[in-house]
């Protein structure tokens, strides 16, 4: 099953609003191991210099900007952007209520609004694993950057959570197709000096419904049979009663490139 990249499936069931986006952030946010965040982690890495102007492509809920109040950009040089409507209006109300206020444009990646060379930075964190034709979305996220301007595009390697997700990998075709690993030969055929930055991380789930709820809010219903979440519920709660925690590798991180 394709729905990775089918844009009808990510508008209508994943993406309509961030719920459950946020799920699994949570996941991430409870009991992540590493205790600087991961948003605090991605903005150490980007050089976003006084004046920069800032596009950010699939923006989300917003979490990169909402995490970083102490230390954003000036709003009227950033443009935050999305194909669901539905994120750019959750993400629109959540910065404003924390003062933030940049622009915001509903945009699908592969044809993005904008003239050429408009932006000094590039920002598309894990979405370019969605898009279905990540070739063009890729040189679009060049054309719209000036010479010499900074592409970041965060996402998983391929071990990322293989111990909660890895038994259900099979039902997603396209599951890799933009990895720390695939993504790198795909950038170099339109940017310099691809870069790879990992993140240090790993999960201590301590409790057994977060983690099935971030199944849930992968796959589509019916998808994964409720048997084998009775069998992963069986091995998270044994790995608690036992080890105090059931442990999940992580392999996220940000590919760096030069326009
Ligand atoms: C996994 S979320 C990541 C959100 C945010 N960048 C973050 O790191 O928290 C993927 C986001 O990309 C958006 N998206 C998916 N395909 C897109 C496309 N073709 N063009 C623009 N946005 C897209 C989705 O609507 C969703 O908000």
């Amino acid at each position: 099953m394709a729905h990775f990249t089918d844009p009808k499936h990510l508008l209508s069931e994943q993406y309509n609003d961030d719920a459950k986006l946020n799920v699994r952030l949570a996941l991430h946010e409870r009991f992540g191991t590493n205790p600087y965040a991961w948003h605090r982690w991605v903005f150490d890495q980007m050089s976003m210099l006084p004046g920069d102007t800032v596009l950010e492509i699939g923006c989300g809920s917003g979490a990169l900007w909402l995490k970083n109040r102490d230390r954003l950009p000036e709003p009227n040089r950033c443009t935050l952007s999305d194909f669901s409507l539905g994120m750019v209006t959750t993400s629109r109300q959540a910065l404003s209520e924390a003062g933030f206020e940049p622009r915001f444009a509903g945009a699908d990646g592969q044809a993005l609004p904008f003239a050429a060379g408009t932006f000094d930075v590039v920002i598309a964190n894990h979405m370019l694993y969605h898009v279905p034709n990540r070739a063009q979305a890729i040189d679009e996220f060049r054309r719209v950057l000036r010479p010499g301007g900074r592409m970041y595009a965060a996402t998983n390697g391929r071990n990322h959570m293989h111990e909660l997700v890895g038994a259900f990998a099979d039902r997603i075709d396209d599951l890799d197709e933009f990895g720390l690993e695939s993504g790198v030969g795909q950038l170099e055929r339109s940017f310099l000096n691809v870069e790879v930055r990992r993140y240090d991380d790993a999960l201590a789930i301590t409790e057994v419904a977060p983690a099935l709820a971030y199944i849930r809010s992968v796959w589509p219903d019916g998808v994964v049979a409720e048997e084998e979440l009775d069998r992963l519920r069986a091995s998270i709660e044994s790995a608690i009663a036992s080890e105090g925690a059931y442990h999940v590798t992580k392999d996220a991180g940000l590919l760096i490139a030069t326009r």
